[in-house]
């Protein structure tokens, strides 16, 4: 049983798109996760197969319609065990914990807007989570749709090599990673930092540790404030809704 992302879109043609190569794409062919979309459009009304209306209030822009998308939902006989998320800047924001969760499960139901939104009824009905990847607005669900797709992908059984699974559990701690060198020690001028050419293993954990809480307080405040309460031994603090620990960073 492969790991199922079922897609309602517009453009169907976006997918796979990019996770059709490298890892993602390799799974794909090894039926490890499977792709399947579903064409708003054929569920559109009338001659000209609407598939969005005027705002009730007034406004700028189309709503997508609760029936064309409940239509697109019902062919799409993802089951009601399935996570169905449809992808907005109005959602809350999207953290690793989640991508834990829906990576571990039979698979995601990703409903792409376009225009305004989608009407607000039948997310409710129908029990769909929003989701956000970030704080900036995308022309349309679908290239968000893809992040969050290859973010669970490469966690699904046998999709890294062990090697990359064990960097997942290393920055699992909630701060950012060090940063990385390699040959040739001395590039355009620019020297390696000398504690990693010393062979002391020891020496150099202690300054990873350190770059990365410098790196980490420099970057993200908001996870290095979290880092330090739970360091001082507060309870685990919710960091967009992941814990620290489910952040892997
Ligand atoms: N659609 C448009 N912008 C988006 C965003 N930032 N996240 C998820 N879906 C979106």
């Amino acid at each position: 049983m492969s790991w199922q992302a079922t897609v309602v879109t517009l453009f169907p043609d976006m997918f796979p798109g990019p996770l059709g190569q490298s890892l993602a794409g390799r799974a794909l062919e090894n039926g490890v996760w499977s792709c399947r979309t579903e064409d708003l459009r054929e569920h559109g009304l009338g001659r000209h197969r609407a598939v969005d209306d005027t705002p009730f209030g007034g406004g700028a822009g189309m709503v997508i319609r609760p029936d064309v998308a409940d239509a697109a939902l019902a062919a799409t006989q993802a089951g009601a065990n399935i996570p169905r998320v449809y992808l907005t800047p109005r959602g809350r924001p999207l953290a690793q914990a989640d991508v834990r969760r829906y990576a571990a499960g039979p698979g995601v139901m990703l409903l792409c807007g376009r225009f305004e939104g989608v009407d607000e009824r039948f997310l409710q009905a129908r029990g769909v989570e929003q989701v956000s990847i970030g704080d900036y607005v995308l022309s349309g669900g679908e290239t968000a749709a893809l992040v969050l797709l290859d973010a669970c992908v490469r966690l699904l059984p046998g999709v890294m090599g062990s090697e990359q699974s064990g960097v997942e559990e290393s920055f699992s701690d909630g701060l950012l990673e060090y940063p990385h060198y390699t040959r040739p020690a001395v590039w355009d001028g620019h020297e390696v930092p000398e504690v990693l050419l010393s062979g002391n293993h020891a020496a150099i954990a202690r300054w990873r540790q350190a770059q990365a809480e410098e790196t980490t307080r420099e970057r993200r405040p908001d996870l290095w404030s979290a880092w330090l309460a739970r360091k001082n031994g507060n309870r685990t603090e919710a960091v967009g809704g992941a814990t620290q620990a489910d952040l892997g960073v």
